[in-house]
């Protein structure tokens, strides 16, 4: 079944479909949306996934983002009597999934919600109602009858300190909420085609998941304990039912690869509907992309001493300043407290506001960690307004520059121990020089690049090595468009200098530069030779790059008689 709402707005759908024995999803298919909290761009639109599992008893596991009100509450209402839901299993507080529990307990007063113990405190201020309640914990079950015997399994930080994942017995399906899932519109209800999923799957987990790599390894250990996950139901994307091993194994090998980095960054935040849960995202990124390590603490409920064991074994400290007053602010001013205790000077520090105002004192603390001797990891990130795509962006670049900075003592030493005479001989292999340039919404970026080579006639198109840590990495996501801009033999050096210039996080790159913008939006550079307009076809992972396949849809060439300028190298360890 499949209902549509009005043309002329965005288009909302909602979509039913059995997936196993008693059990029915009702998937909310947000074709457009474009952003999702932190520096997402969304090429696919997401869903919001909710479930109905039918025993004796009734289960309705997560419901629906508030801007499917009206289509969800009907469609679920086409499928049971409201007033027979006898349980809400809360996953996950995050509007997108509880944003209609208020709606819901409405048609079902009398209906018990489930959940963690800090969701319920969570949901209490988003209903503002009273309502039965039932506080879980791994390995509590919930008996619904006719075998749908559900087990709950605390999977915190995935994505908010609140998160569990429900299993039923009966089916084997495990409903993960965020976790698995991707941000990924489309009719496929399931997985069966995993090419086309891959890219947004790997993105989702570097964007949502890696920065909680401790608790996805921990959660598979939960998981494998099961006696059989058959069907993972995501709260985002298809369901997986056609590769959940390799599914799973991939968020092990990549949570295994993020934990087993030397460098770790803590980063302290408040999970909220407010803004520092998407700016910690944002700056986290950042620093997941340089390979450095960062685990997420939540102030709200960190415990002291594991507070303190994150801060003596990382590298670099961030914090999410809280608001001195409001709910809750005594116990996170305490947490707050010990925290600064256990900063030393040998530690960089991070500062960001979270709400703006005058109610974060981000001054004192930074006067604070100077006199203590710690580096500053970023210049401190003042929120005065909502932030921007532009805020975000800066957030995610402040956090790959301190990953760069704490990477470097380690790069150095790598490149040391190449082979002398391998790294000339590598450094024979030669190329051209390129400017990328990329705009998608209002962020834009730009980036020197020589690995470049065409690699096909039919489309025309070619590859690009783009390291990990590059800023202009988020904006070359498959579907993105962007430009190849090829720089002249002669007239190179000027854009050379320019572009290969350290930015500050959030910096203009194209200040000064003669620019134009090209059919598909992104800036051509007015004194390069040629330029190609080009979309990202496919992305492939080596190590420490992106080989990014591109086909061309237009180009041309300002002077017929000029000469690309080419790259000639020494050794082959540096570009
Ligand atoms: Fe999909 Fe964290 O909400």
């Amino acid at each position: 079944m499949v209902t549509t709402a009005p043309p002329q707005q965005k288009r909302l759908t909602v979509q039913v479909n059995c997936l196993a024995a008693d059990t029915t999803t009702i998937r909310s298919l947000d074709w457009d949306r474009d952003r999702f909290d932190i520096e997402f761009g969304l090429q696919n639109g997401t869903t919001y996934n909710s479930f109905i599992v039918k025993g004796d008893r009734t289960a309705l596991i997560d419901t629906s983002h508030a801007k499917f009100r009206d289509l969800y509450l009907q469609t679920l209402k086409g499928q049971i009597d409201p007033q027979t839901i006898d349980y809400i299993v809360i996953s996950h507080t995050e509007p997108d999934h509880s944003g209609l529990v208020r709606d819901v307990l409405e048609l079902a007063p009398e209906a018990t919600v489930v959940g963690a113990k800090v969701a319920i405190a969570f949901l209490e201020d988003l209903v503002h109602r009273p309502f039965h309640r039932l506080v879980v914990k791994s390995g509590d079950t919930l008996d619904l009858g006719q075998g749908h015997i559900l087990e709950f399994i605390n999977a915190p930080n995935l994505h908010w300190p609140d998160t569990i994942f429900t299993y039923d017995h009966k089916t084997g399906v495990l409903f993960t909420c965020d976790a698995f899932g991707m941000h990924f519109c489309s009719d496929a209800v399931y997985d069966e085609n995993l090419e086309i999923i891959s890219p947004d799957f790997r993105f989702y987990y570097e964007c949502l998941m890696a920065p909680n790599a401790r608790s996805v390894l921990a959660a598979i250990k939960r998981m494998q304990a099961l006696p059989g996950v058959q069907m993972i139901a995501t709260g985002h994307g298809p369901l997986l039912q056609y590769n959940v091993a390799e599914l799973i194994d991939r968020y092990q090998r990549w949570s295994q690869e993020k934990t087993s980095n030397e460098a770790l960054v803590a980063l302290f935040y408040i999970s909220d509907y407010g803004y520092s849960d998407r700016l910690s995202q944002a700056i986290s990124h950042g620093i997941v992309k340089t390979s450095v390590a960062v685990e997420m603490m939540d102030l709200r409920s960190a415990d002291a001493q594991e507070a303190t064991e994150l801060v003596s074994r990382s590298k670099a400290v961030i914090l999410g300043l809280p608001p001195t007053s409001g709910n809750g602010a005594g116990e996170i001013q305490t947490i707050l407290g010990t925290i600064l205790a256990a900063v030393t000077g040998k530690q960089s520090v991070g500062l960001f506001e979270s709400y703006g105002g005058n109610d974060e004192p981000i001054d004192p603390l930074v006067s604070r960690f100077q006199e203590l001797g710690a580096t500053q990891a970023f210049k401190p990130i003042r929120i005065k307004d909502t932030p921007s795509e532009a805020t975000y962006q800066a957030c995610e670049e402040a956090g790959t520059d301190l990953g760069q900075t704490l990477n470097q003592a380690g790069k150095v030493k790598q490149l040391k121990a190449l082979d002398a005479d391998l790294e000339k001989a590598l450094g024979r292999i030669s190329s051209g020089l390129y400017i990328i340039t990329a705009k998608k919404g209002e962020l834009s970026s730009a980036m020197l690049a020589s690995w470049v080579a065409q690699a096909s006639f039919q489309p025309l198109g070619f590859t690009v090595a783009v390291a990990k840590d590059r800023a202009i990495e988020s904006l070359m996501q498959v579907g993105d468009p962007f430009v190849l801009n090829i720089l002249e033999e002669g007239k190179h050096l000027p854009l050379m200098k320019h572009f290969l210039k350290r930015f500050p996080p959030g910096a203009d790159r194209f200040a000064g530069i003669r620019i134009r913008p090209g059919v598909n939006g992104s800036p051509l550079l007015a004194d390069a030779l040629a330029y190609l307009e080009c979309e990202v076809t496919s992305r492939m992972e080596v190590s420490d790059h992106w080989i990014v396949y591109c086909t061309v849809q237009d180009g041309k060439v300002s002077d017929p008689d000029g000469v690309t300028a080419v790259h000639h190298r020494k050794l082959g360890n540096y570009y």
